[in-house]
């Protein structure tokens, strides 16, 4: 008992020096910003609030600023998308050395997964339902980019997204709140570490502040209609969850909530972000949003769009200059509350990442030698890709393939290098990385398996679509003729005892600005792959894309698919791995597949309706589609192993629960197969009977376990009341859902995937 007091007051002691520590370091950095603040002009002030664009890569209208003057005026606060510490010291030396104040410049850039090292896009990082992973991939990008000049990153997106027409659904951790939550916190985690103050950290900024995943229609760039409960319930809780865990700063979404635009909501902004969540980083807005309030007629001049947006709470304007262009030292005086407070926040950014001590401290190049796209990196990309590749179909065992007799490889995705990183992958070097080709040729390497390749279509029939899919240096149009492809592909597969079809889509059909209402099977890809079929001989598709999509002729007529995504700078190997049985496949969907794209907007979240249909089958006057199930091809959490896995009957440990008890839900696993594998076990919550209607099922744990022939483990999630609750309508319009826990009966789930599972009944009183 002594032991224990003691070790409870050393814990306490700890505690209180660390909050001590804490309290005396941010005394020294408020008066160290008091001391540089009253040196500064309204115009450097202001300055610090600007974030032009200076490098070469643009997600909007290019603007020629001029970088060197405008630094030495102290115009500029940070500056984003340049590569190189070389290049960032001679820039920042400007700012340090040839300004009046010498303030250091905030570095930032969008390293989404990875930087030279390149992680598997968002989506399908979620798929791994690995945390440590997602933490691991998050601190190596830092590791990386901070040896390159950065110390910002504009990472997690942690939009919520219920519609596969968005193409930006690609950047996200798909469409559960209670998993993307867990994966915004290990991304802050992993990109920040323990103390900013470590130069191999940089700072994450949450985008895109709020809504952007429910954009209507899955259109790009357009408005959001939802109302509060659904906003709260269904995509608030994973900005909030990287708030609470430390986030630097934020980034304000383009479209609008109630119909305001994001960058100018003082509500969304001040109110929520700040006032009721405790934010006390800094704020920056999406590329020239600033400047769209006048798109969206809300606002009539640059000058009253930068206004409304610094009252709202935004600090820092990227690329449109709006206070820096409207404001005199008049106008600025009248508004010297809300800019002294954003330049305050941009200051205070700079002091946390050290660069007051020193603002080379990210521009060390022979850290850049090391640690660049270093063979411990690759690694671990590859380990990492492995996880999130799903295996939706394996009849007969085809996979793993054994490495003998003749393979052939086709596809227009087979031998394209700039395609595997996936989409926003700023700093990729594609030359260093391996096509799919090259890699199954190295794993292949010294066996008797002979490898034969044909190309066997473009992308699509359609030489301008193709284009547009294929941006960025990712051109891959082969000019011979579809018949001539498709000839040649024919041959070689004749020759084969097994077909691998490396097809889908190209990276950039997805990601920004790629919304799409076809989500089929590219045209041309899917004749080639009809006519591979006829022949009858065992085909695997390894799949290739950055959304969800349909694949419902493929589900029907192709033995083996494994959903491959986009895999970052190591797909080639990982995908090797996992065909010849070197990595037994573990990821699971963290969005389900639909059957339609009409299907959309769709979650396995549905709300409970009225005319509830629990078939999923056309009944006259229940809710359904005439033509199509409503149930996914492919549910929210599925995804097979090599191996089996058996679940035991689920317990709980009491049918009764006070609303401050807990009560713990228990299920053992076993695997039944000859593959050690890895298992995601799930757990989904229904509340029976609510104030507010619920979704039919809702995940609220899950647990990832490896288990070897034969092995058995016994998966316990703890529950409370909390676990259980949710955020309740507001019966005040003024106030947002508060979350609230309600007794009375809710169901209790554990499965395998979001269709199968085991309930049982929990009470709470
Ligand atoms: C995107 C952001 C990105 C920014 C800067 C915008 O178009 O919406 O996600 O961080 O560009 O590149």
């Amino acid at each position: 008992m002594k032991l224990r007091i003691l070790s409870i007051l050393g814990f306490a002691i700890i505690l209180a020096s660390c909050s001590s520590r804490t309290d005396s370091r941010d005394a020294e950095m408020n008066r160290f910003v008091d001391e540089l603040m009253a040196r500064m002009t309204w115009e450097e002030k202001l300055g610090q609030l600007n974030l032009p664009v200076a490098g070469d890569i643009v997600t909007g209208e290019p603007r020629t600023t001029h970088v060197g003057e405008d630094i030495r005026q102290g115009k500029i606060g940070g500056l984003f998308n340049l590569k190189g510490a070389a290049y960032i010291r001679e820039i920042q030396r400007i700012a340090v050395e040839e300004s009046r104040l010498g303030i250091p410049i905030l570095f930032g850039m969008d390293v989404i997964h990875g930087y030279e090292t390149v992680f598997p896009i968002p989506l399908a990082l979620s798929c791994s339902w690995d945390m440590k992973a997602i933490e691991r991939s998050a601190e190596i990008a830092a590791a990386e980019a901070t040896a390159d000049g950065i110390c910002w990153t504009f990472s997690p997106m942690v939009d919520v997204c219920h519609d596969g027409r968005w193409g930006r659904i690609s950047e996200g951790a798909g469409e559960d709140p209670y998993l993307g939550s867990r994966v915004a916190e290990a991304m802050v985690h992993g990109y920040q570490g323990n103390d900013l103050d470590d130069p191999a950290t940089m700072m994450a900024c949450v985008k895109h502040f709020a809504l952007y995943g429910a954009v209507e229609a899955g259109r790009e760039y357009n408005n959001v209609y939802i109302d509060d409960y659904h906003a709260f319930n269904e995509y608030m809780q994973p900005y909030k969850a990287a708030v609470d865990a430390g986030a630097g700063s934020v980034m304000a979404a383009f479209n609008t909530m109630h119909g305001i635009p994001s960058t100018g909501n003082k509500w969304l902004l001040t109110d929520l972000l700040r006032e009721q969540w405790g934010f006390n980083g800094f704020v920056v807005s999406d590329y020239t949003a600033v400047e769209e309030l006048m798109d969206h007629r809300v606002c009539a001049t640059l000058e009253e769009s930068a206004l409304q947006c610094l009252q709202a709470g935004l600090d820092m304007d990227m690329v449109s200059c709006g206070l820096l262009q409207t404001m005199d030292e008049a106008k600025a005086k009248a508004n010297a509350k809300a800019i002294n407070a954003a330049c305050r926040r941009v200051l205070e950014a700079k002091y946390k990442l050290g660069l007051f001590d020193d603002p080379y401290r990210y521009c060390d190049t022979t850290r850049r030698a090391q640690v660049m796209l270093c063979p411990e990196h690759r690694a671990e990309a590859r380990r990492i890709a492995g996880e999130c590749m799903v295996l939706l179909k394996n009849e007969q065992n085809i996979l793993p393939l054994k490495k003998k007799g003749t393979i052939a490889l086709i596809g227009p995705l087979a031998n394209t290098r700039p395609n595997m990183s996936g989409t926003w992958a700023v700093a990729a070097v594609p030359d260093r990385y391996k096509t799919i080709k090259e890699g199954l040729e190295d794993a292949l390497k010294g066996t008797e398996a002979k490898l034969l390749y044909a190309k066997g279509s473009n992308l699509m029939y359609d030489a301008k679509a193709e284009a547009i899919g294929t941006m960025f240096g990712r051109e891959m149009r082969d000019p011979r003729s579809a018949e001539q492809m498709k000839a040649e592909a024919l041959r070689v597969a004749h020759q084969a005892d097994v077909i691998i079809a490396a097809m889908g889509e190209a990276s950039e059909m997805a990601g920004e600005c790629s919304s799409r209402v076809n989500i089929e099977m590219p045209d041309a890809q899917h004749d080639l792959l009809v006519e591979l079929a006829k022949l009858g001989k065992p085909i695997v598709l390894v799949h290739f894309a950055g959304r969800p999509t349909v694949l419902n002729w493929e589900t029907e007529h192709v033995p083996a698919i494994l959903e491959a995504w986009f895999g970052g700078s190591e797909t080639a190997d990982a995908v090797a791995d996992i065909l010849f049985g070197e990595v037994n496949p573990s990821g699971r969907l963290t969005v389900q597949l639909p059957r339609h794209v009409g299907q959309y907007p769709f979650s396995y979240r549905q709300m409970t309706t009225s005319r509830r249909n629990d078939e999923g089958e056309f009944n006259k006057f229940i809710t359904c589609y005439a033509d199509v199930s409503n149930w996914p091809l492919y549910p929210f959490g599925y995804g097979l192993s090599y191996t089996s896995f058996d679940y035991s009957p689920m317990t709980l440990s009491s049918s009764t629960m006070p609303m401050d008890g807990r009560v713990t839900a228990s299920v053992t696993v076993t695997n039944t197969g000859e593959y050690t594998g890895a298992e995601v076990v799930q757990l989904y919550i229904c509340d029976r009977v609510a104030k507010g209607v619920r979704p039919q099922k809702e995940l609220r744990g899950f647990e990832r376990i490896t288990l070897a022939p034969g092995e058995s483990k016994e998966v316990q999630f703890a529950i409370n009341a909390d676990l259980l609750g949710y955020y309740a309508p507001s019966v005040d319009a003024n106030l947002a859902p508060q979350w609230t826990i309600e007794p009375g009966e809710v169901e209790i789930m554990i499965g395998r995937n979001a269709r199968e599972t085991d309930m049982r009944l929990l009470t709470i009183e």
